[in-house]
């Protein structure tokens, strides 16, 4: 029987499956009928991502995202997600703020949406961060490569290719306990050799096919979206264009008083 065949999805499960080398597959979701679709579908982790600071808010960035939007689009996923592990990402600048306010925002997180693990952006110099984190209980995923929360310094997403930094940030969070490490646009040969050396799972969007996972925004993967997709994103559907039409032909069925018929009157 595969991992993904069987019950809620662990921390154990998820390094079972890099141990077995089966890979794990990721998407996110911020409410409840899409996460309910990811978790029927047998998603293993459900990511409430700050993303939704872009995708649903219509933001330029995930900066503005706040602590009480993560739990309450976390809450809804949570509810809506029997098997799936769902992690929320810690907004900015929670892992910022130093040791104590992180663990208080994380354990608020984990108790107000009911979540089973958090993500953290940063590496090598959150490692104390991670630690504190781990050893009270939450398990986190760190974040490393291209972070979007830190866009304004770095002048635009692009690809990180301090591969030295990239393995030092990897490392050091699996020593400081991370149960996964999340890497993003990076160059697939660094994320392959790093995969390799890490015994804990590495997670990746924009980062190759070496990694033991894969991540997507789930509304780049769908097709709702207008802006153009980065070069990682595969499309496996165009829904913006199915939800134009629909909203068109009701439009035009109203207007020619073809809606509502007799069967859909009381
Ligand atoms: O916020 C998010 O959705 C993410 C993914 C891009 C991995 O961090």
């Amino acid at each position: 029987m595969t991992q993904s065949a069987s019950k809620k999805v662990t921390v154990r499960t998820i390094q079972k499956m890099k141990d077995g080398g089966e890979r794990i597959t990721m998407l996110t979701a911020y409410d409840y009928p899409t996460a309910r679709i990811l978790d029927q579908a047998g998603v293993e982790i459900i990511l409430v991502g700050d993303s939704l600071g872009m995708v649903v808010q219509g933001k330029s960035s995930t900066v503005p995202v706040t602590v009480e939007e993560m739990i309450y689009h976390g809450e809804m996923v949570v509810r809506a997600s029997e098997r799936a592990m769902v992690v929320v990402d810690l907004p900015f600048p929670v892992g910022q703020l130093g040791v104590k306010h992180t663990l208080k925002v994380a354990a608020k997180i984990l108790k107000e949406s009911g979540c089973q693990a958090v993500k953290l952006e940063g590496g090598s110099e959150q490692s104390d961060v991670i630690a504190a984190l781990v050893s009270a209980g939450i398990p986190t995923i760190a974040h490393v490569g291209l972070r979007p929360q830190t866009v304004n310094a770095l002048g635009g997403y692009r690809v990180q290719r301090n591969k030295e930094q990239l393995r030092l940030d990897a490392l050091t969070a699996e020593k400081a306990g991370a149960f996964a490490v999340l890497m993003e646009c990076v160059p697939a040969d660094d994320a392959q050799s790093i995969s390799r050396e890490l015994k804990v799972p590495t997670i990746g969007i924009g980062a190759g096919n070496g990694c033991d996972g894969q991540v997507l925004v789930t509304n780049d993967l769908l097709g709702i979206h207008e802006s153009p997709s980065a070069r990682f994103v595969r499309k496996y559907a165009n829904l913006q264009a199915m939800m134009t039409e629909a909203v068109m032909q009701f439009q035009k069925d109203v207007r020619t008083g073809e809606f509502p018929s007799a069967d859909e009157s009381y």
